[in-house]
Order: structure tokens, then sequence, then C-alpha cells
């Protein structure tokens, strides 16, 4: 929360400022509240990992405390075991063995960073899911397939028991969101990552099997759901009808992302959107990643690249300001990658991740 003491009084500085200082407003009222700004563990936990224990534990200082950027919301990614995936880097292993068995110990790269927000103490941790283990989607793949109808409660199965494995470990998973970018099947095989296709009229399968597994658990207050993660604000609104009015009640917020990289005008005409198709549910930014483009808002778009100059922190301020000040929205995440980027972090070339989304 952010409260900015009323005590300023502005009046009498205003006549020595230059003309082209606008003079600010100062309310006693709170006007927003930011629940929270953080990353994405994807997919840079598999390089980072290799480093030194001191080395990573030095990165996820700086990430999580609070003499570092003291991130307060982390999303961890959920891996989906990386079948027919080519890199690497993309292709987390799965706790996911067989319906209700687990190897907890798969992806040590991503579960020791869920480790290191939580001990860090980040109050906001989501659990995200690129996609469903391959053996419930279309093709039995990681990539390049689809959801299959009727298999929603062994997929919310599965996630339910992952987030309770961590909960009962003491990492306080508060969100799931079941389709990270549910658009893209991030095919051909073979794939540069993890994703699965979940057709906006599957998508309400996917809520609702989500919702009635917590719900039967007594989870359905502890842990939200976050939906649907779609690439972008131009595309999700004009989705919203196959699925959300049937499981708006289920859905905690509305998540997007905005890799069409919109204008002022359309990032407030997709919250409009996304407001009047929800019933007035708040939405989040929960992932944006690697824009090169200028200060003034020029050249934005999906690059990958390096510009550790405050150029590219000013651009990058600017997706920041369209979220919290254009379209109101009470959070914010960033692929980390791109927060490194922001940070002018030194060690971000020589982490060598600028290949890495
Ligand atoms: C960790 O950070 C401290 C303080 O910034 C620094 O002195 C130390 O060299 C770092 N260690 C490693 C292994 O990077
Ligand atoms: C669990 O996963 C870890 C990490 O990949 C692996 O070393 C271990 O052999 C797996 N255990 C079983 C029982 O498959
Ligand atoms: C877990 O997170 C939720 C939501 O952020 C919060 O309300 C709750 O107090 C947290 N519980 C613990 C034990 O930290
Ligand atoms: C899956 O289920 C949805 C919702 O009932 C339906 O609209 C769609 O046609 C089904 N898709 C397939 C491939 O059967």
């Amino acid at each position: 929360m952010l409260l900015i003491s009323p005590s300023l009084v502005l009046a009498s500085v205003l006549v020595i400022l230059p003309t082209h200082v606008h003079p600010a407003t100062v309310s006693s009222t709170v006007a927003q509240t930011f629940l929270g700004i953080g990353g994405s563990g994807a997919w840079w936990p598999h390089d980072l990992f290799t480093f030194p224990d001191s080395v990573r534990q030095n990165l996820s200082s700086l990430l999580f405390s609070q003499s570092g950027l003291g991130l307060s919301s982390y999303r961890y990614n959920l891996g989906g075991g990386g079948v027919q995936v080519s890199n690497p880097v993309r292709a987390p292993q799965t706790p996911y063995v067989s319906a209700g068995v687990y190897n907890f110990s798969a992806d040590p790269q991503g579960t020791f960073f869920l480790q290191q927000a939580s001990s860090f103490g980040v109050p906001g941790i989501t659990m995200f899911i690129n996609t469903a283990p391959a053996p419930l989607t279309s093709n039995k793949a990681s990539c390049a397939g689809q959801f299959v109808n009727g298999s929603g409660a062994a997929f919310a199965k599965y996630a339910v028991d992952v987030a309770v494995h961590w909960r009962s470990a003491g990492i306080n998973i508060s969100y799931i969101s079941p389709m990270n970018e549910p658009d893209n099947s991030f095919g051909p095989i073979p794939c540069g990552q993890e994703g699965m296709l979940v057709a906006p009229n599957q998508r309400a399968e996917v809520v609702s099997s989500l919702w009635n597994e917590l719900n039967s658990r007594g989870l359905a207050t502890a842990i939200g759901i976050l939906a649907d993660e779609t690439s972008s604000t131009s595309v999700a609104p004009t989705e919203y009808g196959a699925w959300l009015p049937q499981v708006v009640n289920m859905v905690a917020h509305i998540v997007h992302h905005a890799y069409d990289f919109p204008s002022d005008a359309n990032y407030l005409n997709f919250v409009n959107a996304a407001h009047s198709a929800s019933g007035g549910k708040s939405t989040w930014m929960s992932e944006i990643c690697c824009s090169l483009g200028t200060p003034s808002g020029t050249g934005r778009g999906y690059t990958q690249g390096y510009d550790p100059t405050i150029n590219n922190a000013l651009m990058w301020a600017g997706l920041v300001f369209q979220s919290f000040v254009i379209g109101g929205e009470a959070h914010y995440d960033a692929i980390l990658d791109a927060r490194f980027e922001w940070t002018g972090m030194r060690s971000y070339e020589e982490l060598d991740l600028s290949d890495d989304g």
C-alpha cells in the first residue's frame, strides 16, 4: 500500500517551477493499492542454478531481500517435463510421474528459487503452469498439443497436489494460474518452449475443475485462481465470452500479458473490456518480457537484446506506468530477465542470460 503524506504543501513553490514542470495534487485518501510487483521464474532458474551456492544466494538476496529489489511477488513455473522441447532451458522437469505419484526432487532449479522466494518472505507466491503433464495432453507432449476435454479433473488434482506439497513445506502458494498463454501451443515440434493450447471454449473446464478440486480440499479461499494469461491485450477480450461468464465467480483476478505492446488508449480499452466481461474483477499484468525501444515509448516490441542503460529502463518504466497509472491495475509481474535489464544489474551479461528470453 502506498500512502502519501497530506502534509506536503506545494502551493508556495509553484511560482518558481519552470513551465514544463506539472504540479502534483497530494490527497489524504488512498487512491490505489499496489498488491505486488514481481517476476516469473522462467526460464532463468535453469542457468542460474549451475552457479555455486554462494552466487545463487547472492542472486536470491538481490531479487527478494529488502536490501535488494524486495520483490513482493514471485511466480513459480511448475515444470511440464519438456517432452518434445528442444531447448533444455525451457523444458523444466515435472514432479508428475503418473496419476497421484510424484517426484518432488524433480526440477531442482525451479524449486530452489521457489524456496528462496519463500524464505526471504516474498508475500505473494503464484504457481503458474505452461502445460499439463504430457500424458494428459492431446499429443502426449509438453508443447504443440492441446488440452483434452474431460481431463480437467486429473489436471486439477495434479496442480493442487503440487501446491499442497509446497504449502505443507511452509511455502505459501496463494495463487494458481493453470494456463500460461493458452492461445499458443508453442509448436511445431521440436518446440522452443513448453506450452499447451487451451481453446477459449475449453477454458471454463480448466477453471471449474481447479476450483472444484480446491473447494473439495478446503482450499478455495486459501488459493485463488488466476486466468487466463492470454498473450495480448487485443486478443483476450475477444475470447472472454467463450469462458469467463461460466466461471467468473471462481476467478480471483483476471491476468493478462501484453505482448502486443498496446498504446495507452488500447491498454485502457483492454482494462475496461475485462472489467465489463467480469463484472468488475481486478486485472493483473502478469508477464512481459524483452523489449528494447526508446524512453518516449517508440520501438516497443518483443525483442531479445541487452540494453543496460537508462534508455531501456525508461522504456520499461513506461510499460509499468501503463499498467499502474493508465490501467489502474494492482499487480505487475515481469519476466525477471527484463528486470535485470531495468536495474542495470551488472551481472546480467556475466550470467550469460542474453539468449534466454
Ligand atoms: C555476494 O555479495 C557480497 C556483497 O555484495 C559480495 O561481497 C560477495 O563477493 C558476493 N559473493 C559471490 C559469491 O558473488
Ligand atoms: C526424482 O528426480 C530427481 C531429479 O531429476 C532424480 O535425480 C531422481 O532420480 C528422481 N527420483 C525417482 C524415484 O525417479
Ligand atoms: C498466505 O498468503 C495469503 C495471500 O497472500 C495471505 O493472506 C496469508 O496470510 C498467507 N499465509 C501465511 C501463513 O503466510
Ligand atoms: C470441448 O468442450 C467445449 C465445451 O463443452 C466444446 O465447446 C468443444 O467443442 C469441445 N472440443 C472438442 C475438441 O471436443
